[in-house]
């Protein structure tokens, strides 16, 4: 979606709107630079306007920086090179059909961005393992739900943070929602004191993107909106 509004117009809220939703995109490498104290606040009580039902706001944040990070990171890249993992939600997702044809169809994608073959198993797996560097972000937040909470709640949580990533977008930040970190519920939840009556639903490396990295350079596309939504009069 990248590239089709015209910047040249006089930019409505409808327009910016447009442009902050298009540019958002996952970064995978961050610069050190951590954020101001009074940002992150901010940014988090925009998030916290997302919509839940019933306004249950299931969500409960756990927003990493500093020495902490340094050792959840170390925690993360420990469990990640054990390779024994332990979600709270089971991996039992397999992509098929058109969902299949999406994963692997980006414009450019982050493998050939950064120079990974596609037989260089050592390089996909190191590719991999940036998720538990978080990407060298300076910042991590995870999300978590109560357990006894289902696939509504999970949903909210799911706009709680594109809430968030807008926002961020719009301060000219970066962030990746991570799957992968949720691999080490346990570990995570140790780590950071978290109750076990909550579940981990995935992380979010977030900071200053680092545009030289040729991460950036990977390109997803959508599919058509007619494969993804039907009309009815
Ligand atoms: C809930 C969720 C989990 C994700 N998990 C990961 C992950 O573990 N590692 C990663 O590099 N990207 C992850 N992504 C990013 C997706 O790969 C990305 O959103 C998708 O390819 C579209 O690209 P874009 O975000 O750049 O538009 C995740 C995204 C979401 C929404």
């Amino acid at each position: 979606m990248t590239g089709i509004i015209d910047r040249s117009r006089a930019d409505s809220r409808a327009d910016i709107y447009d442009r902050i939703v298009a540019e958002r995109r996952s970064v995978r490498a961050f610069l050190p630079t951590p954020l101001p104290a009074d940002l992150i606040t901010r940014l988090f009580t925009v998030a916290g306007r997302a919509p839940s039902n019933c306004n249950a706001q299931p969500w409960t944040t756990h927003i990493v920086s500093g020495a902490s990070l340094a050792r959840i990171r170390n925690v993360l890249l420990e469990q990640a090179r054990a390779g024994q993992i332990d979600p709270d939600v089971p991996l039992t997702s397999t992509y098929v059909d058109q969902y299949k044809a999406r994963r692997i169809g980006s414009a450019v994608t982050l493998f050939e961005a950064t120079g990974v073959g596609r037989n260089d198993t050592e390089a996909r797996e190191a590719s991999f393992l940036r998720n538990f560097e978080l990407f060298d972000a300076p910042h991590a937040a995870f999300f978590f739900m109560p357990r006894y909470f289902g696939l509504r709640e999970a949903a909210d949580v799911g706009m709680y943070a594109q809430t968030l990533m807008l926002a961020l977008t719009a301060h000219g930040l970066g962030s990746c929602a991570q799957g992968a970190l949720s691999h080490y519920a346990s570990a995570i939840k140790r780590e950071l004191g978290a109750s076990d009556e909550l579940i981990c639903l995935f992380g979010l490396s977030f900071g200053y993107p680092d545009e030289d990295h040729p991460s950036a350079a990977a390109i997803t596309d959508r599919a058509p909106l007619s494969e993804t939504v039907i009309l009815h009069d």
